[in-house]
Parts: structure tokens; sequence; C-alpha cells
């Protein structure tokens, strides 16, 4: 378990109140579910959203909404600029040292297609390998899957623990001659694992070999800074950081974006058209083709904003909190097992209640007004791992709290007398 909340101090304390205190920035979570005071417990899934994200979209489709780039009057300069300005706050927030490394995406499922279809199909040739790791979601196994087949690479995976740890020297020897890329979740959406993603990227780099990382689950509850990470590639959806849907970040390095071929074709992407060639529009607007998400990326700056006005020490420290507190509560559960015991984990909390289908633990609690997530998460590699169908996941965020992990417990108890 992660020892963060042991070095808490009076300073950080205070601070970790004041993150505490943002729950009612989120207008959602006021609601009541069937009659009850919801508990949000599904944050891995998508996370909700401060008032200043909706009202910033709002206003952008009530005073500003034109379409970007290519119009000379008085409202598209203005979309235009508020949507560059959101790029210019992905840059600051990943640390990316130049905005031609910061594309806009649909989410991290469409920033490992777009790496693996101009990336993958580029560099990869019969006999070459990729490597991932066993708690991969289906958005970083898939993708490779197409692109091997095609070019008749193979996939490799680096194993796990029981505990959800890579197995650090396994990967050392997976790393080889014919291994072309490293795609890696950085934390894990159904163990909360955080993988020690500096560590594997240097390894890797010490052969030559690019690394992808999948920062879905990562970007909500750490500071991620990809120039210290020394990433090629970086992924994640702005609606699992506070922001909107259907819209996400791909940061690459700028040398190996130069090269990589365009991932769409059609408008924006372009300079110059004729039936004969098209010469290929400059970095980042290479790989958007066509009207992007406008409001979108405006709503994720938002969202940006709101992150960057809050402690991310603190607000790691507070959430590690939940996460102890939450795992002490269901440890002391006969029958309760607990999938993914990392010592280094973020707030994500999978379990499996003996000889009950996740699916009922997930109904049941649905009665109480309490949102958790269970099925196989889009990891039923994992799943076949840990030698189970399905999960029930409870994972947090930093407005949520420890009356409602009471409230949560109380709700895995009623589960064991209904149907125990
Ligand atoms: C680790 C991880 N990677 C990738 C994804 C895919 O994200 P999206 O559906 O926003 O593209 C998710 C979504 O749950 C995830 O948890």
């Amino acid at each position: 378990m992660h020892t963060q909340a042991a070095i808490i101090d009076a300073d950080l304390w205070q601070r970790w109140h004041t993150i505490a205190g943002c729950r009612h920035h989120f207008p959602l979570l006021r609601q009541r579910v069937n009659g009850k005071a919801l508990v949000y417990f599904d944050n891995a899934a998508t996370s909700q959203k401060p008032q200043v994200v909706i009202d910033t979209m709002m206003r952008y489709y009530q005073e500003e909404n034109s379409n970007i780039h290519r119009g000379v009057h008085y409202l598209s300069e203005r979309a235009t600029r508020a949507y560059e300005t959101a790029r210019g706050k992905v840059r600051r927030f990943l640390n990316a040292s130049d905005y031609r490394e910061v594309i806009f995406v649909r989410g991290t499922t469409e920033a490992i297609n777009l790496v693996s279809q101009s990336y993958g199909r580029r560099n990869l040739t019969s006999g070459d390998e990729v490597l991932i790791s066993a708690m991969e979601h289906h958005s970083n196994i898939v993708p490779w899957q197409l692109v091997c087949e095609e070019a008749g690479a193979t996939l490799r995976v680096i194993p796990i623990n029981d505990a959800g740890e890579i197995l650090i020297d396994e990967y050392q020897r997976l790393l080889n001659e014919r291994t072309k890329i490293v795609s890696l979740v950085h934390v894990s959406n159904v163990l909360g694992t955080i993988n020690p993603v500096k560590e594997m990227i240097s390894m890797a780099h010490a052969r030559g070999i690019p690394v992808m990382i999948d920062g879905a689950q990562a970007v909500p509850h750490m500071k991620v800074d990809v120039q210290d990470l020394g990433c090629d590639f970086y992924a994640f959806s702005a609606h699992k950081l506070f922001g909107p849907t259907g819209v996400g970040v791909l940061y690459g390095k700028r040398a190996l974006l130069e090269e990589m071929p365009p991932y769409q074709g059609g408008g924006d992407m372009i300079k110059s058209v004729t039936f004969e060639r098209t010469i290929y529009n400059d970095l980042p607007y290479k790989f958007e083709a066509g009207t992007p998400n406008i409001s979108g990326g405006i709503g994720l700056g938002a969202a940006i904003d709101y992150i960057g006005n809050l402690d991310m020490h603190a607000l790691s420290a507070y959430e590690h909190d939940i996460l102890e507190y939450a795992t002490e509560q269901m440890s002391e559960i006969k029958r309760v097992r607990i999938i993914g015991t990392a010592r280094e984990k973020a707030a994500v909390l999978s379990f499996v209640i003996e000889g009950i289908h996740p699916h009922d633990i997930g109904t049941i609690l649905d009665d109480e007004g309490i949102a958790i997530r269970t099925g196989h998460h889009c990891a039923q590699p994992l799943m076949q791992r840990f030698g189970i169908p399905a999960t029930a996941r409870a994972s947090f965020a930093f407005y949520n709290t420890k009356e409602e992990v009471d409230v949560f417990v109380k709700g895995i108890r009623k589960v064991l007398e209904v149907l125990g």
C-alpha cells in the first residue's frame, strides 16, 4: 500500500481539507438516487464535472460557437483562440516542451490507435515484437493486435505477480532487438497499480526502444510530467479528468511525430491538395483531420485550469487515505477478496465476494444510491490472469469522503445479508 498518507504533516492536513471542500463544485453529486444520497464510486469509468467546466462549455455555445482555423470572421477567430489556448494549457499540464507535441483526439482509445496505425504501420515488419503488460485495457491490446496481424509482428506480454505488479525482471528479459515499441498502462483501471513507468521507460530506451504510456487513470490522481518520465507518447481522456467526453490528448515527441504519416485524411490536416498530390499540414494539425471537438477541447482547458488550482500532492494524499480506509474496512469482511494489492496503488478498489456475482453486488448497491462498476472492465486477459470472470470496482476521486466509504461498506454488508 502507498505510504504517502503516513507522511501527512499539519500543513498538508490543512490543504487536504481544502481538497475535500471542493465537493460542492460538482453539482451532480448533490442528487439523490433511489431516495438515497448519491455515492459516486465509478470515477475510473468517468469522473463528474465541476460547474466551471459546464459553464465554460455552455458559454462557448452561447457566445463563441464557430468553426476554427479556417474563418477570418470574429467568431471563428475567437473560437480558434479559445481552442488553441486550451492546447497551451494541456502542454503546460503535461510539461510538454512544445505545443506541436499536443494532439487533440477523441480520447485514450483514439490516441493509441493513432500511434499503432501511424507509428506501428510504418515501423513494424514481420518478426518484430510489440511489448505490453498483462494488465492492459482492451484499448492498449486490440489496436496493437490489429497492426501486428497486418505486419506479421508478435504481441508479447509482460507477466504480473498475484498482487498485480509487473515483474520487472521478466520485462528486462522480454526487451530484445526485435522489440519495436513498448506500450504500458501507467495506472491500472482494475488493480489500481501504479506502474514504475519512469524506470521501465529508461530500460527500454537503453535499447533504443520507444515507449507509449496509457495515462487514462493516472492524470486524475497524480502530477504527470512527460519530460521527466521521458516517454515517447502519452495518452489520456478528458472525461476521466473532470472534463467532457469525446476529447482527449496524444502527447508525442516532436521528432517522432514529424516522421510519422497522417492517421486520417481530410480537412485541416493539409497544406494543399491536388488530385495528384497532397502536402500535409504541420504538427499538430497533420494528425487532426476534420472539424475537431471544439467545445470539448475548450472544456478540457477549463478542467485543467480547475485541477491546476488544486494542490496535487494534497489531492493524492487525500485519495490514498480514502483508499486505505476503504481497503481496511473491506478486508474485515469475510468472503471479500481484494483484487490488486500492489504496494503502489491509486484510488481503485476491485474485489470479489465468494459465491456472489459482481453484477448482483452492483445492483443491490444501486438500490442504496451507490454507483460502482461491475464486469471485466475492458480487461478480459487480466480477469483470466486472476481466474475470475469479473470484479466489482469502487473507484474514488478527491470529492469522495470517508462517510461515503461507510455507506458503501454498509451496502456490502447488506449484499451479504440479502444474497449471503
Ligand atoms: C487504463 C485505461 N486505458 C484506456 C481507457 C480508454 O479510455 P477511453 O474510453 O476514454 O478512450 C480506459 C477507460 O476506462 C482506461 O481505464
